[in-house]
């Protein structure tokens, strides 16, 4: 070899360490005391995280040598491979997924421009692929030092996670601090995933809350994974711990598909379709006062362990979630009537609307089990606007051309029955179980109406009131009167839902059909 050749091999041998160099820099994020602080919060590394989440070997990090421009107080100093945003794209369960994590290490995962122009090309490049993007965010907001730049960067996303609602599943993971207006990036993606003691999310923090409203209160419950999960229903799903915060990405994502123009995913079948479990036919009490619980209804009818629910915590009388019928992915929606007796308040509404959309929006057939009284009475539940949450359930199903097949377990009353993916809101299929009660209303409220008269003349008002109830039972109680006008397709056997909705659900497997052409409709949000 010559001197020339071998300047070159040296020449080529120190790019090579160079960039080597660059990786390991790029590899220890904000530093090691950074990272000592990180885990002893019992937090992991954005690294750490994108490991655990993905398949093995396959994140390809994408403009990871990206540096800020910025130099106000001081921030030419603080200049970071990659500026504290990985964004890339991997497999999760062999699927193709764009992802991006905030690295706390770095100027506290505060968000950058440098952060807004690599999710924008990561979230333009997620929409062009059709697949799923997931945020694992961790991070201190907006970062200051870099004023309105940073708003860009937040406007930048939010305005690219409108774009793609309804084009690609999004999901956010929340691991640490989100706060102010970064909480909007979630908020319109199409499910949060919190873990417990760790993560928190809010507008305001508890200093500023306490300052101008006088209140006290500490971030768990200000707006930690409990109070978003059941109380405001922020977040879809509590995960204990960092690892299970990712397991139920994984699980979630194995139900959906890559994009609302692919089909969601059919894994080989495991479960009997012609499974007919005869517990059901015991399930539900003749007393239409007393409890059972969906659940239970749920996972017998559904493939074996398949039901991953949605908002578990979150308005508790409602159930939503994600199931496989014959290996098929299917939204399921119901009542719960061991709480509030299934009765449909404003939680439940926009817990229900709000599932059926996305089901709608990603091909996913949705199976309703309804079973309520009504919508709740009170002056809070009217002063809070029932009426135009409760709308929205009506607006869901109706715009939702995805197959929709309705079980009317027992209960279908008056505006209830109708909104609950009735046959009138456009359900394909209607089936009732032999003791479903489809009316106006419950006996006992039909006969204080329609015979206050008579009762208040009556002898022995309590047992006329008895005669009438046990008239009106026997009149209306059964899902006859309403299979008689061919409101419902048929009553069926509990324990033969199964292969029912099964062979109903084959049938409609390219079901076509159309809205009117617009831009878009006005949903009573
Ligand atoms: C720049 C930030 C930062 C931010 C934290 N840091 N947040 N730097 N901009 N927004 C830095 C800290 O100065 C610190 O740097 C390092 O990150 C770690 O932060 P600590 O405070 O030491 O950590 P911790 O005690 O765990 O507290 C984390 C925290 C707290 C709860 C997130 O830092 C915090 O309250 N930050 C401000 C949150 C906030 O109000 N952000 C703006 C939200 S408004 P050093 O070098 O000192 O260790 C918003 C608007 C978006 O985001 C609007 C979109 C339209």
């Amino acid at each position: 070899m010559d001197s020339q050749t071998n300047n070159n091999q040296d020449e080529l041998q120190a790019k090579i360490r160079q960039l080597q160099e660059m990786r390991k820099k790029l590899a220890e994020g904000g530093g090691e005391e950074r990272i000592k602080a990180q885990h002893e919060k019992g937090k992991q590394t954005a690294r750490e995280r994108i490991e655990k989440l993905v398949d093995p070997g396959t994140f390809q990090e994408v403009q990871p040598f990206m540096l800020h421009r910025h130099t106000d107080f001081g921030m030419e100093k603080s200049r970071f491979l990659g500026d504290g945003l990985i964004a890339g794209f991997a497999k999760i369960n062999g699927r193709r997924v764009c992802l991006y994590a905030q690295d706390f290490t770095v100027l506290g995962g505060s968000f950058s421009e440098v952060a807004g122009i690599k999710l924008a090309k990561l979230m333009d490049m997620a929409m062009q692929a059709g697949v799923p993007v997931i945020g694992l965010s961790d991070g201190g907001g907006a970062r200051i030092q870099e004023g309105v730049w940073s708003l860009w960067a937040f406007g930048e996303l939010f305005y690219r996670n409108t774009l793609a609602s309804g084009v690609i599943p999004q999901i956010s993971v929340e691991l640490g601090p989100c706060a102010g207006g970064a909480v909007y990036s979630p908020a319109i993606t199409d499910f949060i995933i919190m873990t417990k003691n760790t993560s928190n999310m809010f507008i305001t923090g508890p200093e500023v809350i306490k300052a101008v409203t006088g209140e006290e209160v500490d971030f768990e419950t200000l707006g930690g994974a409990g109070t978003h999960s059941s109380v405001s229903g922020v977040a879809h799903f509590a995960a204990e711990n960092e690892d299970h915060a990712l397991e139920l990405t994984r699980t979630l994502l194995s139900y959906l598909p890559s994009n609302n123009l692919e089909q969601p995913p059919v894994i080989p079948p495991t479960d009997d379709p012609f499974r007919m479990d005869k517990t059901l036919d015991a399930i539900v009490p003749v007393d239409p006062n007393e409890p059972y619980n969906m659940h239970e209804v749920i996972e017998k009818i559904f493939d074996q362990g398949s039901f991953f629910e949605v908002h578990a915590n979150f308005a508790r009388n409602a159930v939503v979630g994600f199931a496989r019928l014959h290996g098929q992915s299917v939204g399921v929606v119901g009542q719960q009537p061991a709480f509030l007796a299934g009765s449909i308040d404003i939680d439940a509404s926009d817990k229900i609307a709000r599932f059926v959309r996305f089901c709608d929006a990603f091909n996913l057939p949705i199976i309703t089990f309804s079973d309520s009284p009504g919508f709740l009475p009170g002056v809070a539940q009217e002063h809070g606007g029932i009426i135009r949450h409760g709308a929205k359930i009506v607006f869901a199903y109706s715009e939702a051309t995805v197959p929709k097949l309705t079980v009317i377990t027992r209960k279908g009353y008056g505006g209830a029955y109708i909104v609950m993916g009735s046959k009138h809101l456009r359900a394909d299929l209607v089936f009732a179980w032999p003791n479903a009660e489809i009316a106006v209303m419950g006996a006992e409220g039909a006969v204080n109406i329609l015979f206050r008269k008579e009762l208040k003349d009556a002898a022995d008002p309590k047992a006329e009131r008895a005669r009438l109830v046990a008239e009106y039972r026997a009149k209306f109680a059964n899902p006859y009167n309403a299979a008689a006008g061919g409101h419902i397709d048929d009553v069926i056997l509990p324990s033969e839902t199964r292969p029912r909705l099964i062979a109903a659900l084959e049938l409609l497997r390219d079901k076509q059909t159309r809205l009117p052409a617009k831009k878009h409709g006005n949903i009573p949000l």
